[in-house]
């Protein structure tokens, strides 16, 4: 296992009451391989996603692990925590534009991650990088894009991007958190392939953190079903598909199968 969610439970306190977003949760991901996170709204996934970067709110609490290279996460000093963010494990956010400063260029901001994250100094050796991950994700018509601004480019193009400024840190894990939810259902199946072919080419072990069955069946290996901020079922997709043991998983597959007709 190259990660691990051991017994881990979180809690929000706001103003009047404490809301549990996690409830024990247990589980696994191995190398080299894309793991499904699914569960509707409201279910705890991105508060897994934070919490597996170290990055939750203040007005949370944490009990349990999460063991990174055979360290706890949590107990991991800040300056190993800024070098868990980025360059051992990059995150992929639902909305491309969170990603970025609208008042900045994408060149100077990709260039800007390089020399606080990398701290690349010379600009040829930068550029190199750059234009290799662009390459990687498929980003056409790269110069005019570095030139843009975020708001001048389309969400689909902006995701790519924002997943080559990603990789270009080079991860060994990529968390994606609903990463195709704000974009169209054809640019959807294009970022799900390129996701694919990152892990296929690249060896980049994948959470793939979605509430659409679609996608799950699409890409992932294995899946882990959140309800309510616990753990249902985790299993292979084969075995999720064909044989799930949790009614809430049936219910999910239930309505699943309506919509495929
Ligand atoms: N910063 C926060 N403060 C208080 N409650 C929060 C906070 N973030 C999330 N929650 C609550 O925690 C639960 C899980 O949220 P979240 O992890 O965002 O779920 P999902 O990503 O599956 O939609 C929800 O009930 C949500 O309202
Ligand atoms: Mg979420």
């Amino acid at each position: 296992m190259i990660l691990e969610v051991k017994d881990l439970s979180v809690s929000y306190k706001s103003k009047l009451k404490y809301v549990d977003a996690l409830k024990r949760v247990s589980w696994g991901i191995k190398e080299g391989e894309i793991l499904g996170i699914v569960g509707e709204s409201g279910s705890g996934k991105s508060t897994l996603a934070l919490s597996i970067l170290n990055l939750l709110p203040f007005n949370s609490k944490t009990q349990g692990e999460i063991i990174f290279n055979h360290k706890n996460i949590f107990k991991a000093k800040e300056k190993e925590s800024e070098v868990l963010r980025g360059n051992q494990i990059g995150l992929i956010f639902q909305e491309p534009a969170s990603t970025f400063n609208p008042v900045l260029s994408i060149s100077y901001q990709f260039n800007e991650i390089l020399r606080s994250k990398l701290k690349i100094k010379n600009k040829e050796s930068r550029e190199k990088i750059i234009f290799d991950s662009l390459e990687k994700t498929r980003v056409r018509d790269q110069k005019r894009i570095l030139k843009s601004y975020p708001h001048q480019l389309s969400g689909g193009q902006l995701q790519r991007v924002a997943i080559a400024v990603a990789i270009a840190l080079q991860p060994t894990l990529l968390i994606a958190d609903e990463p195709t939810s704000s974009l169209d259902v054809t640019i959807e199946s294009q970022i799900v392939h390129l996701f694919k072919e990152l892990r296929d080419k690249y060896k980049l072990t994948i959470i793939f953190i979605t509430h659409n069955l679609d996608l799950v069946k699409a890409l992932c290996d294995r899946v882990v079903v959140l309800y309510q901020g616990q753990v249902r079922e985790v299993k292979t997709k084969e075995e999720l598909f064909e044989n799930p043991e949790d009614e809430y998983t049936k219910s999910l597959l239930d309505s699943f199968s309506e919509l495929e007709g």
